[in-house]
């Protein structure tokens, strides 16, 4: 595991430990967990202790006395004249459950919602480096631009940012609807935008307001895990829809069993990238509007689209007001931002705006007072202009890279739009096995299985992130994961 990925994994698990322990106590503590939860893995070599003193800006003697506790209780092993390995005491003892996170294990007390959200969760420690999905390369953003913009809004005579908001801010909602105007067809008067914190609470405030315990979503088979989890933990009935080339393809039965929300992602469906065709889009808004049904179209990443202009909306498309549009600035600006915003039906918009108040209640002004100038300066489109750029050279060299490395083993799709690339396997493997030694060798990847909801349907394959990785460290972590892979082929 590389030096980046393991100094990231110990700040997170040291931002978890308590401000007062010693800093001895808190690296200890905090290496412990990642040993126990799996994030660091058997076998994994940690870095000497001068450089992790460097990294993490410790004392070495810090470091020193935390891995000597390790070594006495058995967590790491030293090898003469090697270094330090977390040693295979844990995994000897039992088999990982659930993926590695940064919470316990506890379930008591919980509620079976509670335990079902533990249960199914899927996201990740690490959310950077070669080659995870789903995310920018922060390193790029106008960080200077940034700052001048907030400091331009957070102080003493605009306090009145700093309060709640009901409406959200009104030049931002005007900026967007221009914005969408131009890049994703859409004639929306700003009033129909209400402004949230990702994607995540947006699906949660459609499953409250539209819909009730058990009654029935689609979602894409294969689709984003994320959106299946905020919906079930809702209390909605999971029901898979499969695709096909043409994008989301239910049949006369499944219609016959109408769903109360559809969710999908027509412009560069995830993870496969399938665009879906015009005559898919005309029959999915028809089926909604015979039936009752409300889409939400999920709009991560298209303006990140790198061989043609960016496709329309399904929300643009539909006359009859049933589509919610979700849109974020996780992708194309930063995921900590933590700021998306939802296109709604006119009828719809009053009950949104009052929903969203009472649930989450509305803030973070001052960033969108900053986003708002930040849009309608052109510095938005400059910089994705910039990046799209960037991310089309990363996604032709992992192209290549995979390619001359693992020829017809594998079939890629996607890559018209977005951050990643997807690879399915011409032979069964079992894909998590392959992304749990790859990341074991410090390379991040998602199988294709998890995207399933129903295990029945999965296909092998891999997720690969293209985006955050420099053109220099694709080919060496691609050599890195090909090793992995054909140790299963
Ligand atoms: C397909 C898809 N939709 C939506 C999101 C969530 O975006 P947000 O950061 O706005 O919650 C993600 C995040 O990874 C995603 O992959």
């Amino acid at each position: 595991m590389e030096l980046r990925l393991i100094v990231e994994v110990v700040t997170q698990y040291l931002d978890q430990q308590p401000a007062a322990d010693k800093l001895r106590i808190r690296l200890y503590m905090a290496l412990r967990q990642a040993i126990l939860d799996r994030t660091l893995q058997q076998g994994v070599k940690l870095p000497p202790t001068r450089m992790l003193a460097e990294e993490l800006d410790l004392g070495r003697n810090t470091v020193v006395r935390a891995y000597e506790q390790l070594l006495v209780e058995g967590y790491l092993e030293g090898r003469v004249g090697d270094g330090t390995y977390v040693s295979n005491v844990v995994d000897a003892a039992s088999k990982p459950a659930a993926p590695k996170r940064l919470i316990g294990t506890r379930r008591e007390g919980l509620s079976r919602r509670g335990t079902s959200i533990v249960n199914s969760a899927a996201s990740s420690v690490i959310q950077n480096g070669a080659f995870m999905p789903g995310v920018p390369d922060v390193d790029q953003f106008p960080f200077s631009l940034w700052r001048r913009l907030l400091g331009k809004y957070l102080h003493a005579g605009q306090s009145r940012l700093l309060h709640y908001t009901h409406l959200g801010y009104g030049p931002l909602k005007v900026a967007l609807a221009g914005y969408l105007r131009v890049t994703r067809m859409m004639v929306v008067d700003p009033k129909q935008i209400v402004v949230i914190n990702g994607s995540h609470q947006g699906l949660d405030l459609c499953a409250r307001m539209l819909a009730d315990q058990g009654d029935r979503v689609w979602v894409e088979e294969p689709g984003y895990w994320g959106a299946r989890n905020v919906l079930s933990a809702a209390g909605l009935e999971i029901s898979p829809i499969s695709l096909d080339a043409k994008g989301l393809a239910p049949t006369a039965d499944d219609w016959a069993q109408p769903p109360r929300l559809v969710f999908t992602s027509p412009s560069s469906q995830y993870p496969t990238g399938t665009v879906m065709s015009l005559d898919r889009r005309l029959e999915l808004l028809e089926g909604a509007f015979q039936s009752g049904s409300w889409i939400i179209e999920d709009d991560y990443d298209n303006e990140l689209r790198y061989d043609e202009r960016p496709v329309a909306s399904l929300f643009g498309l539909c006359r009859r007001q049933r589509v919610i549009y979700l849109g974020t600035l996780s992708k194309v600006m930063f995921p900590g931002i933590r700021l998306a915003y939802m296109v709604l039906p006119e009828d719809l918009v009053d009950a949104f705006v009052i929903g969203n108040s009472e649930l989450y209640r509305g803030g973070r002004m001052t960033e969108q007072a900053a986003l708002a100038e930040f849009i309608d300066d052109g510095h938005f489109t400059a910089h994705i202009k910039r990046m799209r750029v960037i991310y089309q050279e990363r996604r032709d060299i992992l192209r290549q890279e995979m390619e001359s490395r693992l020829g017809n083993a594998v079939s890629v799709s996607g890559g018209h739009a977005g951050l990643q690339l997807l690879y399915r396997f011409n032979a069964p493997v079992d894909d998590a096995q392959i992304a749990a030694q790859s990341l074991a060798e410090g390379v991040v990847c998602r199988p294709l299985s998890m995207y399933y909801a129903d295990k029945h349907n999965s296909r092998a394959g891999l997720n690969l992130g293209f985006a955050a990785v420099p053109e220099k460290a694709i080919a060496p972590a691609v050599a890195t994961l090909v090793r992995v892979i054909e140790r299963h082929l």
